[in-house]
């Protein structure tokens, strides 16, 4: 079995910020090759007028066709509610597999019933390409891969270990960010802190990046850290804060925040692997189920 971290393998990252959605997408590359993975790519959505537009995922292919790159794999690490994914546009594109947590069937299940969708809906996981349990293991060329099940913010989120590199979606923002929230359905502020915990136990030189910034205090958007940096300074779980400490705190702190801007339609379109919904006329539609949430 390969550890974990191979920090002598160090993938060339470049990440992609979607200011719509603060969100940071990357291209991947295998160190000697031309292969490559795309994490969390975005679709942007503008609501009032209900329109789909692909600059994120163009700005994306065109990288990895100007490189030269052979796309192996299109990875989500979540069902992400804040905004909608561009995996189905790259892969129709450009190619690669879509992966995601097998504990997506769990996510579908739970929206499957609070948008009311019919059976036609599938919530075994089968519009993905592949689905990771714990510690399994894939190839961006060369370059062996492994995905690590960290529940808490969701119940599929999964962190990506690439080399030296790990992309931890919503289980940790930048230190001075702290962590994500904890009370989507299926979310677990206990949990969370024990997949925080999981990410800490890497080696501290392992690189980190995020799938969100949101420049707290009006620093400038930055994604990536490292494990030392987050054991330290992060102030959520930094400095050694107790599981207790944490729950206490992340509850409090959930509370008081407000529902994503984009988490209906972004739901309703990511639980499908990236692809919007149809009317019985082969109509792109989104559903507003009310009070529901
Ligand atoms: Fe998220």
């Amino acid at each position: 079995m390969i550890p974990t971290v191979e920090l002598g393998i160090q993938p060339k990252v470049t990440g992609f910020f979607d200011q719509s959605s603060n969100t940071i997408s990357y291209v991947v590359q295998e160190p000697a090759g031309r292969a490559c993975a795309i994490v969390d790519p975005v679709m942007e959505f503008d609501q009032a007028a209900g329109r789909l537009t692909y600059e994120s995922a163009d700005q994306i292919i065109a990288f990895v066709q100007e490189n030269d790159l052979k796309l192996d794999w299109i990875i989500e690490t979540h069902v992400h509610a804040d905004h909608l994914s561009g995996a189905p546009y790259i892969q129709e594109r450009i190619g690669g597999k879509i992966g995601i947590g097998r504990h997506v069937i769990t996510v579908q299940d739970t929206f499957g019933k609070i948008f009311n969708e019919g059976t036609e809906f599938q919530r075994d996981g089968s519009q993905f390409d592949a689905l990771f349990q714990d510690g399994d293991t894939y190839c961006v060329g060369a370059m062996q891969c492994r995905a690590l099940h960290t529940p808490g913010h969701t119940p599929a989120c999964m962190v990506h270990v690439m080399g030296d590199a790990g992309f931890v979606g919503d289980t940790l923002f930048m230190p001075d960010g702290g962590s994500a929230r904890a009370d989507f359905p299926g979310g677990d502020a206990g949990e969370l802190y024990d997949s925080i915990q999981k990410v800490l136990s890497l080696p501290g030189e392992t690189r980190l990046f995020m799938c969100h910034d949101y420049g707290p205090g009006g620093r400038a958007i930055a994604w990536e850290t490292t494990v030392a940096e987050q054991k330290k300074h992060n102030v959520h779980v930094g400095g050694g804060k107790t599981r207790e400490e944490f729950i206490k705190f992340r509850t409090e702190r959930d509370a008081q925040l407000v529902v994503p801007k984009l988490i209906l339609p972004s739901l309703q379109v990511n639980m499908r692997g990236g692809e919007v919904p149809e009317d019985q006329d082969g109509n792109m539609v989104l559903k507003v189920p009310v009070n529901k949430l």
